[in-house]
């Protein structure tokens, strides 16, 4: 019985390679679908420097996604993530909401990690 549960854990946390840390703008930001069990979620990566922060591509607000062009998740300065549909502004590094109608409220925030000059998400 605990072994099954240790499988089912195994299977619900796995590692991707999302893409190397090159292929994301420095500052700046991309867009992918990642199909995993059967589903398919919308992710951001946001690269600051060597650090990546993945997120799912769902505002908390009316769960859109945040673009309306491919990979534009950053504001005109670069310092927030931002929600094109009604302009919220999300903290990089955490997600949270400093502007906007889901002010208090975070994005989702995967795991992410850079090794090897590879960008690796766990869902
Ligand atoms: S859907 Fe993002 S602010 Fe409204």
């Amino acid at each position: 019985m605990g072994s099954a549960a240790s499988s089912r854990d195994r299977e619900a946390v796995t590692e991707h390679r999302l893409c190397a840390l090159e292929d994301i703008p420095n500052p700046g930001s991309v867009g992918f679908d990642l199909t995993c069990d059967d589903r398919t979620v919308r992710l951001m990566a946001i690269r600051q420097g060597g650090a990546v922060y993945v997120y799912e591509n769902s505002c908390p607000h009316r769960r859109l996604p945040l673009n309306f062009k491919p990979g534009q998740f950053l504001d005109a300065e670069k310092k927030y993530i931002l929600c094109t549909n009604h302009i919220a502004l999300f903290q990089i590094k955490d997600g949270l909401c400093v502007d906007g109608p889901c002010k208090g409220t975070s994005l989702y925030k995967f795991t992410a990690n850079v090794r090897d000059n590879d960008v690796i998400v766990t869902l």
